[in-house]
């Protein structure tokens, strides 16, 4: 039976993928130190055979490498995430981005384990050639904006994992993510879909960042899961970064349309200038497409849920929980 171990298990992308290896009739041992993850996205996880959990900061944990040592595979999914978390605590994002990679990897070299390592379509930085193609070059803006922090903190992981799996002969790969969505995804840190369906169901003002006219493609998690999975055990992809998600493009303004439609809510549409969201100056992309031709080639990847779908599964799981609403257009 093949034993997994979640950095970051409790979280929302986490969550799913031990659901999925579980049904998998896999073993599954999830680390989170809560610090954004839930006890409550474990639900259906919890007193299943095969599935354990620790709470802690697995960065801190000494027992961390011994409990590696006994898997045979790690998705490394722990980070600190949300465009709204980063601005406002970047030495946090720097810190749990780029040390626990370090932590995550170390352990996999040590003991020869399979490794995935959550990274994302912010990588691209400020690039204009759509779609996004793994081998890109990338373009950032400058240190002083703390808006790429994430961005450059999650390259750095990359370039953490390439130099192991070319120096130490680790078996990883790099997973590129574009915006996933799915049931479970909170509002609290900056994710636009689960704030704009908060701000609609509460008749609130829906709050547009820009004008509305950056795209965005949301991929369905329950595609990206399943994809992760098969990237992690697919030779050819060892030593890779592979993008994954959705190209299907939608305005942030349709969305908010899209998505007060879907609640007939009465909640009005309001612009509100970057600045004013975030920090002055800061910058957002107009567009992020991934090019699917290598995910594709490797995995048979082909996303198959429309965001129709997954805003039909997260109105249907009640996501989207109260609480405060901070959001952005990532
Ligand atoms: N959701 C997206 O759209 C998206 C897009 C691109 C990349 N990603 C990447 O996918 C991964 C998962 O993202 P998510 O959306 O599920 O976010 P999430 O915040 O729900 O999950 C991250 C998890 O990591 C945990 N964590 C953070 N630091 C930790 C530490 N030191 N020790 C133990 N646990 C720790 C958090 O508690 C949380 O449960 C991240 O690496 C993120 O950068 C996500």
């Amino acid at each position: 039976m093949i034993r997994n171990l979640i950095t970051g298990g409790a979280g929302f992308i986490g969550s799913h993928l031990a659901e999925h290896l579980l049904d998998n009739g896999e073993e599954v041992l999830v680390w989170d130190n809560l610090s954004t993850g839930r006890m409550s996205n474990l639900q259906r996880c919890v007193g299943r055979p095969g599935f354990r959990y620790i709470i802690s900061d697995f960065t801190e944990d000494p027992s961390f490498p011994r409990m590696a040592e006994q898997v045979d595979v790690i998705f490394h999914l722990a980070a600190a995430v949300g465009v709204q978390l980063i601005v406002n605590d970047p030495v946090r994002t720097l810190e749990t981005n780029i040390l626990g990679t370090e932590v995550a990897l170390r352990a996999a070299a040590k003991y020869g384990k399979r490794i995935f390592v959550a990274s994302t379509s912010e990588v691209y930085g400020k690039g204009t050639r759509i779609p996004f193609s793994e081998d890109d070059d990338v373009l950032y803006g400058p240190t002083t904006k703390r808006r790429w922090n994430y961005a450059i903190s999650k390259a750095v992981d990359e370039f953490l994992l390439l130099a192991y799996a070319e120096s130490h002969g680790l078996p990883g790969v790099v997973g590129r993510l574009f915006n996933t969505v799915g049931p479970r995804q909170v509002p609290h840190y900056g994710m636009v879909i689960p704030r704009f369906i908060e701000q609609a169901r509460t008749g609130a003002e829906m709050t547009v960042y820009g004008d509305g006219t950056q795209r965005r493609c949301f991929g369905h998690v329950r595609d990206v899961v399943p994809a992760i999975h098969k990237l992690v055990h697919c030779d050819d992809a060892i030593g890779h970064v592979v993008n994954l998600g959705s190209n299907q493009e939608i305005t942030i303004l349709e969305l908010a349309i899209k998505i007060r439609d879907r609640l007939q809510s009465d909640s009005e549409i309001r612009f509100v200038p970057y600045e004013i969201a975030y920090r002055p100056g800061f910058e957002d992309m107009e567009r992020r497409v991934p090019d699917l031709t290598k995910a594709e080639r490797l995995i048979a990847y082909r996303p198959s849920r429309t965001l129709d779908i997954a805003l039909d599964d997260i109105l249907a799981d009640g996501a989207a929980a109260p609480g405060a609403v901070m959001g952005n257009s990532r």
